[in-house]
């Protein structure tokens, strides 16, 4: 299908799976001597945003870090205001139901509210059949919290009898993780000037090219993405080969 906006790089070298850290929005906020909820009503913003232009240029699959296992210990109305944006952004979606583009949630979310628990699970039921572009929401996640989760369900089956350990590969693992239906992530973006991957898709980026940008998320446009994109082409990628 003809794109909606031709991408900065040949289609043929995109990445098939970008994951973005939605990183500096408290120092976004603080900059402009407004409180860091502030910042996270801004960097949802450029969430939307993002997420249009990936679309426009084909952009098949995207995950981004809503909220982290870590997130719990900010001031509860920090907490509370990401989860309102959550909330706003479930009703929001059903608008886009003619966009092709399925949600999944990844991450524990037993932890949320039984209102957002029952949205994240009624978006993910009623877009599971849309093909264009897959929109992953990374929310209570943490890499290694995924880990353990997937490494005790492989042992459940071990003790069960239903699995032998010799049987374990590297995609039994695959297929025990949040990301299960997903192709590994080629490109991690993380702006905001922080150069480390905070506990985010550590399984799935084995082989990713890592970006890192100054901007701060909220002030992230699809200018920053396209200079992310030319970055990526340019990457001699090996995967351990020569
Ligand atoms: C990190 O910036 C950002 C978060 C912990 C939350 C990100 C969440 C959103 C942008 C809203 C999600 C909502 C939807 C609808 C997806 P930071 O607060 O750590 O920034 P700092 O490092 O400057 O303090």
């Amino acid at each position: 299908m003809a794109k909606a906006k031709q991408p900065p790089i040949p289609a043929e070298m995109l990445p098939k799976h970008i994951a973005f850290i939605m990183d500096g929005n408290g120092r976004w906020a603080k900059k402009r001597g407004l409180p860091r909820t502030a910042g996270h009503t801004e960097g949802a913003r450029t969430f939307k945003k993002i997420v249009r232009y990936c679309k426009d240029i084909g952009i098949e699959n995207i995950t981004f870090y809503a909220f982290s296992t870590e997130n719990w210990k900010r001031p509860d109305e920090e907490v509370s205001a990401i989860m309102n944006l959550m909330r706003e952004y479930l009703v929001e979606v059903r608008r886009y139901m003619t966009e092709n583009t399925r949600l999944i949630v990844l991450g524990d979310k037993s932890g949320f509210s039984p209102d957002l628990r029952q949205g994240f699970a009624a978006i993910e039921e009623d877009t599971k059949h849309f093909t264009e572009m897959t929109l992953n929401l990374a929310v209570n996640y943490g890499a290694r919290h995924e880990m353990t989760g997937a490494v005790r369900q492989l042992a459940q089956q071990v003790q069960a009898g239903t699995l032998a350990p010799e049987d374990i590969t590297e995609d039994t693992i695959s297929q025990a993780l949040y990301t299960k239906e997903l192709p590994d992530v080629d490109l991690m973006i993380r702006p905001s000037g922080e150069y480390r991957l905070s506990n985010f898709l550590l399984w799935q980026s084995a082989y990713a090219e890592l970006y890192f940008c100054d901007t701060l998320w909220p002030d992230f446009s699809p200018k920053d993405l396209d200079a992310a994109l030319i970055a990526y082409a340019q990457r001699n990628r090996r995967f351990g080969g020569v």
